[in-house]
């Protein structure tokens, strides 16, 4: 049944692979993608939300991809993390065409390799900080003493050590904020894709958060791929991208045209 509505889809289109630019050839990225195109319904009319990105990022990298509400950010974070099909494009992830593979090897090469932080902190009310890190750690199948030891220093890396044994009715809406990162941070993935990451959070805990991501960069090689209107995050990264209408509108922007807007 499943199989037979799978065969129905369209196959996805390939964008033709373009001649790479001077400054491009040779290199070796973490996350190539190119071509991304993406289009939801909206009652009868058909909305282009990501019309044809290209998203080069280094290994270790830090990118920033800032844009207004509504520009395709976070669809475009789903697309080139293996969340949600394009309508077409490429995407190579760590060597690999994510968007060729079955299904379930892509779910397998998001637990291998991926951190998620997302908007919502997606917690589970019935587990405690400690063990909402742990899960993840456990589909990883990592035993039980190596799994408290992570997650207790994951959850101290977001200064949280405090608040091990509480359920999220007991943390404040920060405090979620970061478990959902410890949680993500965790397994130590090599690509990090953080949607709006300290969005729940005041300046003191952004920096936090955000300083831990530069670490894993630089310290872990980890590749963070980070979509945020927070101007603030600016300083943080190696590389702003802008987002408009669906559209990269530069890759590599001045910080300092965001170091002001707050
Ligand atoms: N699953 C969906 N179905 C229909 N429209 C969607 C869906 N996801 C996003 N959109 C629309 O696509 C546009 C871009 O959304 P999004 O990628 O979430 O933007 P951003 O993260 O930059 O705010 C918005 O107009 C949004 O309403
Ligand atoms: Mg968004």
């Amino acid at each position: 049944m499943i199989n037979a509505l799978r065969k129905k889809k369209p196959e996805i289109e390939e964008a033709p692979a373009p001649a790479p630019r001077p400054e491009e050839a040779g290199k070796r990225w973490a996350i190539e993608a190119r071509g991304i195109k993406k289009s939801f319904k909206a009652g009868q009319v058909m909305v282009d939300v990501l019309k044809g990105i290209d998203l080069l990022i280094e290994p270790g990298e830090i990118v920033l991809v800032m844009g207004p509400s509504g520009s395709g950010k976070s669809t475009l974070l789903a697309a080139v993390s293996g969340l949600m099909k394009p309508d077409a494009g490429s995407v190579i992830a760590l060597d690999i065409n994510l968007w060729r593979l079955p299904r379930h090897k892509i779910d397998r090469f998001r637990l291998a390799n991926c951190g998620f932080i997302f908007q919502g902190f997606n917690l589970f009310p019935a587990l405690t900080a400690s063990q909402q890190v742990q899960i993840v750690l456990k589909f990883m199948k990592l035993g039980s003493k190596d799994r408290k030891t992570a997650a207790d220093a994951a959850l101290n890396d977001v200064h949280l050590g405090h608040r091990m044994h509480n359920r999220p009715d007991r943390l404040s809406g920060g405090e979620k904020q970061r478990v959902a990162i410890a949680r993500a941070l965790a397994k130590k993935p090599r690509l990090i894709f953080a949607d709006e990451p300290t969005s729940a959070l005041d300046g003191e805990n952004g920096n936090v958060v955000m300083t831990l991501l530069r670490k894993m960069a630089k310290e872990q090689g980890a590749t963070v791929l980070c979509v945020t209107h927070d101007a603030r995050l600016a300083a943080f990264a190696d590389r702003i991208i802008t987002i408009e209408d669906g559209r990269i509108t530069s890759t590599n922007a001045d910080p300092a045209m965001f170091a002001n807007h707050h």
